[in-house]
């Protein structure tokens, strides 16, 4: 080793010890007859002090060093006079005797410190300067301890780690895929994967019983904070296993990561069903931190004369608990937030709940003090409190409402980062019905099992009744995982592609192997997978799954610091047999 010590690892107790530290330059302190460097690496800061004028040429070399030089500096542990107490190496500082300059460097682009001034491109364009961020590197510590406990608890409950196939053929997953040309097999193309989702069934058909993999993971679509074109999955399956072993099971790893890597005690996880979350919160991953239920109030508002409520099918709202004290214009410019492009209502309509007890709304004309009363009992509303309510078509507005309850509870401070409420959410249906495309979809993707008492309604052709063993891991409003029981019988799986619109040649074009499968004995299974950036980005406290990922994309799916995508060149392009452009 070129050092005896980190940065990180020097107390009180190693004073008068002779060391050699490795780092980078953080800071350089020249006081004339003293000068002083923070010598940085992974593990810490340890300050270096140098006497100048006692060595003339350890004084050229120290005067000559910049920001992010590399220094090997040699010296003693010596007692700090002025202490630091907000470094662990804060009590200490090395009197440097020899110092050699490892590698000089240029001044960065940015800060390297916890608050820098570099912004997202510059720092996205530099990336590797950005991960010797404290606070960047911590995210990226963060996500190497939750895989390892993640192995850990898995390992413990002997699910196998199995590697799958990166390029592979296309699987549904409802995203577009990323393909790659094949030199060797001219005009013809690999996929990669959405999820190796037909690789683990085809594992428990193997019987490998207990499957796990902490998978990358390829989707072409808009990106978002929380989605990125390449991410990470735990991806497991299970064989001879029901939903409740499934939910209990991985319910299991969740409370596992949270009690080691957040010292947290998750409580029991609550279920939900689909129906009530979408009732109750308009959204399939609500965030329950805090209340705020969604109350529908048709049967209170038809027939007053209010045309607007009259006409819609859909009449529901909010109690923003004690916001009665909105000003007027903190109420308009909450009505033109809802009335963006991005929610996409026509109005909010309001009721106060005043202290002398009356109500006074934005609806006045139309309902009276009784009629207001009989709205405020049902959201339980008291003195202080705001009620606010949207109309229209039902699916739309449970969407806008959902966005306004959620914009409410962060104004409202009720999202707090450090407040962790998660729960499953059950009962999806299998199938959604595509307005544009006029056709139905699988829900989650066309290999989850119908719950065997909704079958009936698969039969009777009432695709949109069927409920499926399907279920979403969701904490504070974030979707961390996913999965279903599978379809392990050919016949139902056939049936299940011909529901989707495949024709048998199509589906046995695409899924032949997997139906093949099938006829050699298949195990019932089950499995899901945890979105491993989302996990890590939540126990970190950000929004941005960017911020725990070594070396993210960009919105545009760009990385600008190894400018991808980009062309390739006509022989390359000839080798893989795509069209060559004249010019
Ligand atoms: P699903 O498509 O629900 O299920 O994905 C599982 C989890 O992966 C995460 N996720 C993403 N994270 C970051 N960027 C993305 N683009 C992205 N897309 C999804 C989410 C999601 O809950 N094969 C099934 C699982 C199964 O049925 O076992 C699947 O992939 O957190």
């Amino acid at each position: 080793m070129l050092r005896t010590h980190t940065c990180g690892e020097l107390r009180i107790e190693n004073k008068d010890s002779e060391v050699v530290l490795c780092g980078w330059v953080q800071r350089v302190r020249d006081k004339g007859s003293m000068v002083w460097v923070d010598l940085r690496d992974r593990y810490g800061i340890t300050q270096l002090m140098f006497e100048p004028n006692d060595n003339q040429a350890l004084a050229e070399t120290i005067r000559s060093v910049g920001r992010e030089f590399v220094l090997k500096a040699t010296g003693k542990v010596i007692e700090r006079v002025s202490k630091n107490d907000k470094i662990g190496t804060g009590d200490i500082e090395i009197l440097v005797t020899e110092v050699e300059i490892l590698n000089p460097a240029k001044l960065p682009p940015f800060l390297i410190e916890d608050e820098t001034d570099g912004g997202d491109e510059l720092r996205m364009k530099y990336r590797y300067l950005d991960l010797r961020r404290n606070v960047v590197r911590q995210n990226l510590e963060l996500r190497h301890r939750v895989a390892i406990e993640a192995r850990n608890y898995l390992d413990k409950q002997r699910f196998i780690e199995v590697e799958t196939p990166v390029l592979i053929k296309s699987t549904p997953e409802g995203a577009r895929d990323f393909v790659v040309p094949s030199r060797m097999n001219p005009g013809e193309f690999y996929a990669l994967p959405q999820s190796p989702q037909t690789f683990k069934q085809l594992l428990m058909v193997s019987g490998f019983d207990r499957y796990y993999q902490i998978v990358k993971c390829f989707r072409d679509e808009d990106l978002r904070a929380d989605r990125q074109p390449e991410f990470t999955q735990i991806d497991c399956e299970m064989s001879f296993v029901t939903q409740e072993d499934i939910l209990n099971t991985f319910e299991g790893l969740v409370r596992h990561l949270f009690k080691v890597v957040k010292q947290i005690d998750l409580p029991t996880l609550t279920r939900m069903t689909y129906a009530d979350a979408m009732t109750y919160y308009g959204n399939d991953k609500p965030d329950i931190r805090f209340e705020m239920k969604f109350v529908e109030l048709n049967e209170l508002t038809q027939g007053k004369g209010f045309v607007v409520f009259d006409s819609a099918p859909l009449v529901v709202g909010i109690n923003a608990t004690g916001c009665a004290s909105y000003t007027r214009k903190q109420i308009d410019e909450l009505t033109e937030w809802v009335k963006r492009p991005q929610i996409g209502a026509k109005g909010l309509v309001y009721i106060k709940a005043e202290e002398d007890g009356t109500f006074k709304s934005s609806v006045d004309k139309f309902y009276t003090q009784q009629d207001l009363q009989a709205i405020g009992n049902k959201f339980n509303a008291k003195a202080g409190d705001l009620i606010l309510i949207l109309s229209g078509e039902t699916n739309k507005v449970r969407k806008q409402l959902s966005e306004l309850r959620l914009e409410m509870g962060t104004r409202l401070g009720l999202r707090d980062k450090d407040k962790f409420s998660a729960h499953w959410v059950v009962d999806f249906p299998l199938l959604e019905f595509n307005e544009e495309e006029n056709r139905w979809f699988a829900m989650h993707h066309p290999f989850t099992s119908p719950k065997p008492e909704d079958i009936v309604h698969l039969d009777a052709g009432n695709l949109g009744e069927v409920r499926a063993n399907a279920y979403d891991m969701v904490i504070n409003g974030v979707e961390v995982g996913g999965g279903s029981i599978r379809i392990h019988d050919r016949v139902l799986q056939a049936k299940m592609f011909g529901i989707l619109g495949f024709s048998d040649e199509e589906a046995k074009h695409q899924f032949g192997f997997l139906m093949d499968a099938f006829e050699y004995g298949a195990p019932p299974h089950g499995g899901l997978a945890f979105g491993f950036d989302r996990l890590c980005s939540l126990f970190g406290g950000s929004d941005s799954i960017r911020d725990f990922i070594a070396f993210p994309k960009n919105n545009s799916g760009r990385d600008v610091m190894i400018d991808a995508p980009s062309t390739i060149d006509q022989k390359q392009l000839k080798e893989l047999s795509i069209a060559v452009s004249k010019s």
